[in-house]
């Protein structure tokens, strides 16, 4: 047994160090089933005390540390590398029992989290306070506040409200050798150098060990009217979004789906959101403080190109569903664990690049499957490959890279890196850019400790 795990005992308690190949399993396979990666144990903290005290263990004896929310991530970040990659021991540290919310600030309009509470749990405390948390996504119930912020997600809310990074006003982080770095104040404006809580947002664990996050909240929206509109062009729902935003309405989520999808997840049980067939259906969510459903009415009246539509006033759970259950859908239907590339590109470019992604399926042959989704209104498309052979892997995602690249997109909208595209960022940084990004990570983690493999390759 390794004298360091002893240490790691006495600072966190032998129950949170797990040791058992069985109850270390659910930590050490990535969400999609993709990636499964070795440690000599998981290690599950409760305070930020804990996990400085487990980095300065793990700093001089050399270990390898993965850090770990909810293990929703979608590109392998969030799991340990196989034994086979690194020479030296690893952990994952886990912050699952992380899960304190303080008090909201209702004049600040903020709160202050540790790392491991949810989405959901920080949502639900903001409404009580008449406030909601700006950033949601499907895995909402599971992803934590240390994970969004560490892979910057996006999600259904950031046409209105920005990426996970805008939302931060302070960070509290623990350094690769223990050192805690604190930047904790609610002052919105606050230009004392460099950005450091935006550098954590987007590090993917790279950096430092998120342990508490001081977000902004919003105002939830006054009324909200969510349509679901069949197309038969992806421009029709740019349009769409246009002229809503012509009349004064404001778009709360804009998001896109394709006949694949809407039968895919209907096959799992889902009711279809509009009973005429269609190429793209797109989901709009839309608030104002007047009529806002007869005012959608009247945009959807006069708008060229739907097909069909329906409305209902928000939440509309059922509407939504079609489109939150792809995830889970595609990976019950794939044969082998679905390659799923995040891709966007300028609205302008989107609708061609949308065809040209769109004919890759045909491009790669069987028996690979193509589904296509994601935040039209962000040019963020969601390519997710199922049946593809593992070893035709590279060569497909180059091929939808290729794409991206020829219409001047970006290879990692908003899920990240990882362990996935590690060997296409020079598609998206040039080599000044990577270079400076080699020179923090080297700055802030000199022995490569925090998620190697990840981000860097
Ligand atoms: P993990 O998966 O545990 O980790 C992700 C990365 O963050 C890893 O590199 C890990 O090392 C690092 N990390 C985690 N915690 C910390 C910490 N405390 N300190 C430092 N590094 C840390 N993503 C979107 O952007 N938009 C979406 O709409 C969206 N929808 C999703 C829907 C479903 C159904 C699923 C399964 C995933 C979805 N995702 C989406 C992806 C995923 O939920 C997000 O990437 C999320 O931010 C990951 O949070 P997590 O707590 O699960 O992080
Ligand atoms: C989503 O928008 O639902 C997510 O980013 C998850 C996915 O890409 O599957
Ligand atoms: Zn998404």
């Amino acid at each position: 047994m390794q004298p360091f795990l002893d240490e790691c005992r006495a600072v966190v308690g032998d129950a949170h160090v797990l040791t058992d190949p069985q109850a270390m399993a659910g930590f050490l396979t990535d969400w999609t089933g993709r990636w499964t990666g070795h440690a000599e144990a998981v290690i599950r903290p409760r305070t930020t005390d804990e996990v400085a005290a487990v980095m300065r263990i793990c700093s001089s004896g050399d270990v390898d540390v993965c850090v770990q929310g909810g293990n929703t991530g979608l590109v392998g970040g969030s799991v340990p590398p196989s034994a086979a990659a690194t020479g030296r021991p690893a952990v994952l540290l886990s912050t699952t029992r992380m899960t304190d919310i303080d008090d909201i600030d209702t004049v600040g309009r903020c709160v202050g989290v540790q790392a491991g509470a949810t989405i959901d749990a920080i949502d639900t405390h903001a409404a009580r306070s008449g406030l909601m948390f700006p950033i949601d996504l499907a895995s909402r119930e599971s992803a934590t506040a240390g994970g969004v912020v560490a892979t910057n997600a996006g999600g259904t809310r950031m046409i209105r409200h920005g990426n996970t990074r805008a939302q931060v006003l302070g960070i509290e982080a623990v350094l690769a050798d223990g050192r805690l770095l604190r930047r904790w104040s609610s002052l919105v404006k606050d230009n004392v150098g460099y950005d450091v809580p935006g550098l954590l947002a987007g590090s993917e664990g790279t950096l430092a060990v998120i342990t508490r996050v001081l977000f902004a909240l919003a105002s939830p929206p006054p009324a909200t009217t969510v349509t679901v509109v069949a197309i038969d062009h992806v421009e029709t729902a740019l349009d769409l979004i246009g002229l809503l935003r012509s009349a004064g309405l404001t778009i709360e989520a804009a998001e896109i789906m394709t006949q694949a999808g809407v039968d895919l997840v209907h096959e799992h049980g889902q009711r279809r959101p509009v009973s005429t067939s269609a190429p793209f259906y797109a989901l709009i969510e839309v608030s104002g403080v007047g009529e806002v459903e007869s005012e959608m009415i009247d945009v959807l009246e006069r708008a060229d190109g739907i097909v069909d539509a329906v409305l209902e006033p928000g939440p509309a759970r059922a509407l939504w569903a079609a489109r939150e259950n792809h995830t889970e859908a595609i990976s019950r239907s794939t044969t082998t664990p679905v390659v799923k590339l995040d891709v966007s590109f300028p609205l302008r470019a989107l609708p061609e690049a949308f065809g040209e992604l769109s004919a890759i399926e045909g491009l790669v042959g069987h028996p690979c499957r193509a589904i296509l989704f994601g935040h039209v209104g962000d040019g963020n498309i969601h390519v997710n490959l199922l049946d593809v052979p593992p070893e035709r892997t590279e060569e497909i995602t180059a091929r939808v890279f290729a794409v991206v690249a020829v219409n001047g997109g970006s290879i990692s909208a908003e899920h990240g890196i990882g362990r996935a595209k590690t060997a296409w960022t020079h598609l998206g940084r040039s080599e000044v850019d990577r270079t400076t990004m080699r020179a923090i990570k080297t700055t802030l983690d000199p022995q490569g400790l925090l998620n190697p493999g990840v981000l860097f390759g």
